[in-house]
């Protein structure tokens, strides 16, 4: 069994990686420091407690556990926020990536899967409801997204110098929960759709603003393609397997392939749960592009990957199990549902 460093495994893409991992035949060795994740949520192999921002942690715990492989989620990332806080994104995403490249040289690590995002692109295509292909020019509109794309940058640069090989995976909207009910997302503070539109629903949060509804997009909300986390966790592993050269980097988009408006969610919320979404039009939340949709040939052709379970309806289910029982994470200030 071949030991696997997941950087950020205590989080909520990460907790669902280690899983599959798990399940896949490899052992998750979770490095964190729980600043966002929980350790409830670590049940596949060990914790080690510690921050990517120091170089000797990540240095022993890659030594320790005789690793030959990492996944690294460890960032900051909500876009609004690095719109006012851009030193810390800069310090976390891109500090922190450079401190692990570091750390990994001279190790026996040969394969580095990195979480990026389709932050990268902005608003680059042709036109704003176009797919996006990872061809495309990147124009992050936002520090968050800047910071994965120079992470991105930085690890092609090591592969080239130093003979890793790794694989960028470009997350669309990662959303939903795993079936079984013990892992799923508890952000704190939440910013994102579905369960801040699933808490409004149920009445443990405010009613929902939707961020703008004078987009270029047919219904004028925003476009995003919605993408259920444990189909994001397979792709790791597929990328992790993946036949490279030495030296070799590939970014690839995980993604559906389909753009849901945020209008559309709250329909899809409100099928699930039985009850209407209580929301109001605001204004338009800085650093959001009109639409963000995969292209998801690269992923199909080189990992031999598709989505399976991204339904809106499913990803909206399983999201709305998981939110009316949490097994870790339940914000104290918020109601139980009725
Ligand atoms: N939205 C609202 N109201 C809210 C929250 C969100 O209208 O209260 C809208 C946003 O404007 C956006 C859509 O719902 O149009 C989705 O917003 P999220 O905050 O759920 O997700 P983002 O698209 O902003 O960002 C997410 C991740 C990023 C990642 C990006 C890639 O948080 O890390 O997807 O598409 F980069």
């Amino acid at each position: 069994m071949s030991a696997v460093l997941v950087i950020g495994g205590a989080g909520y893409i990460g907790a669902h990686t280690c899983k599959a991992l798990s399940e896949a035949g490899h052992q998750p060795v979770v490095f964190d420091n729980l600043s966002s994740g929980f350790e409830d949520a670590v049940r596949w192999g060990p914790l080690v407690l510690g921050d990517i921002r120091e170089p000797s942690a990540l240095r022993a715990a890659i030594l320790d556990h005789a690793v030959t492989a990492i996944v690294h989620f460890a960032s900051l990332i909500e876009v609004g926020r690095s719109m006012t806080q851009p030193d810390i994104f800069y310090d976390v995403n891109v500090v922190g990536t450079l401190n692990l490249l570091n750390a990994l040289r001279g190790t026996a690590v040969t394969r580095l899967v990195f979480s990026s995002s389709a932050a990268v692109y902005g608003q680059s295509g042709a036109s704003p409801l176009e797919l996006l292909s990872e061809s495309l020019p990147k124009e992050p509109s936002s520090p968050y997204g800047d910071t994965k794309l120079t992470c991105e940058r930085m690890i092609a640069g090591y592969c080239r110098a130093y003979g890793l090989s790794s694989v960028a995976l470009r997350y669309f909207n990662a959303a939903g929960a795993d079936a079984s009910g013990i892992i799923g997302e508890a952000h704190d503070p939440e910013t994102h759709l579905i369960p801040l539109a699933i808490g409004a629903a149920l009445g443990t949060r405010k009613p929902l603003t939707v961020f703008g509804a004078d987009f270029a997009t047919p219904d004028g909300s925003c476009l995003r393609d919605y993408i259920h986390v444990n189909d994001l966790a397979t792709a790791h592993i597929a990328a992790l397997r993946l036949d490279m050269r030495q030296g070799g980097f590939e970014a690839v988009n995980v993604g559906v392939g389909e753009g849901r408006s945020v209008f559309e969610v709250i329909s899809a919320v409100e099928r699930v749960t039985g009850r209407p979404v209580p929301y109001q039009v605001g204004e338009r939340r800085g650093g959001d592009p009109a639409s963000l949709v995969a292209n998801p040939a690269l992923a199909h052709a080189l990992l031999g990957w598709k989505a399976q379970h991204s339904a809106l309806g499913q990803i909206t289910r399983d999201a709305a199990a998981w939110h009316m029982a949490p097994a870790y994470g339940a914000d104290p200030g918020i109601r139980s549902p009725p």
